[in-house]
């Protein structure tokens, strides 16, 4: 029996609830904490909580997520600011011609065991809830997609995730590991819909320094975070070990999925495969 089976059962025991009352949104503390964040989301994008996963939580999730390394599917991309095609814009200086790399990896939902404790996190209901009030959502779902429900980033030696603002409206993510050096999440937060939004992208993607905000990586993290409003990105990777970063994604629609070409993208195969015919015994 592995480490993780044995503690944390009970993913409300991985989450610092002293600090954070999330486990009972309708108690006094847990109703003025969330009310108080999601103030601060809509403000400013964003909702980070420092320390949200205790020590000891942390080393078991870093620990089974670096025995995942060898599970990881990685990607490497050229693509615009905009996650999108640049047919039609005529503008040779136009922002969406302009090109960022990408490369990462990613750790299937499928591919982490059913027992893991991040399956456990992710199925916990008050984490959901929670991330719901922040975000003044009535109501989120777990995403029901078999690799994307909530997959683990890996960015090894050389990965980056180049200038992009997402396609999701927000995405929740866990500061598992931090790399050895490099892998800074920056982002110029609120600049989508600006008048002047295309000259701000320049700017950014020249290298301008102005109004890019740096996040450390600090492990036990847990990050709300508005991108589609918000251009964003992380620095390039160095040294052997990996930045590992979970993703946990949700839904306003129960049973929302990632399209088979977005799995073919990010975890190489669509879902849709035929299963290998299993030859019988003698
Ligand atoms: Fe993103």
């Amino acid at each position: 029996m592995s480490a993780s089976q044995t503690s944390f059962a009970d993913a409300a025991s991985m989450v610092d609830l002293d600090r954070y009352p999330i486990a009972n949104l309708a108690a006094a503390d847990g109703a003025a904490f969330t009310e108080k964040r999601h103030r601060e989301y809509v403000a400013t994008g964003l909702c980070m909580l420092h320390g949200f996963i205790r020590p000891d939580a942390l080393a078991v999730l870093a620990s089974e997520a670096g025995g995942l390394l060898d599970k990881a599917y990685f990607c490497r991309s050229a693509h615009n600011a905009y996650l999108a095609e640049d047919d039609g814009i005529t503008d040779d200086d136009d922002v969406s011609h302009r090109l960022e790399e990408t490369y990462v990896g990613s750790v299937a939902y499928d591919l982490i065991h059913e027992d893991a404790a991040l399956k456990r996190l992710y199925k916990w209901n008050p984490l959901k809830d929670f991330i719901a009030a922040v975000l003044g959502k009535p109501v989120l779902h777990r995403f029901a997609d078999m690799m994307g429900a909530c997959s683990i980033n890996v960015f090894r030696d050389g990965g980056e995730h180049g200038w992009h603002f997402d396609e999701s409206e927000f995405t929740v993510t866990l500061m598992l590991q931090p790399p050895e050096e490099g892998g800074a999440f920056e982002f110029v937060p609120k600049i989508r819909g600006l008048p002047d939004e295309k000259a701000i992208v320049a700017k950014v993607l020249d290298g301008a320094r102005d109004g890019v905000v740096e996040l450390p990586f600090t492990a036990g993290t847990l990050l709300i975070f508005g991108g589609r409003q918000t251009i964003h990105r992380v620095t390039k990777v160095h040294g052997k070990r990996p930045r590992l970063v979970p993703v946990l994604c949700y839904s306003e629609e129960p049973g929302s999925t990632n399209s088979p070409e977005v799995r073919k993208l990010f975890w190489g195969r669509t879902g849709l495969e035929p299963q290998p015919v299993l030859e019988a015994g003698p």
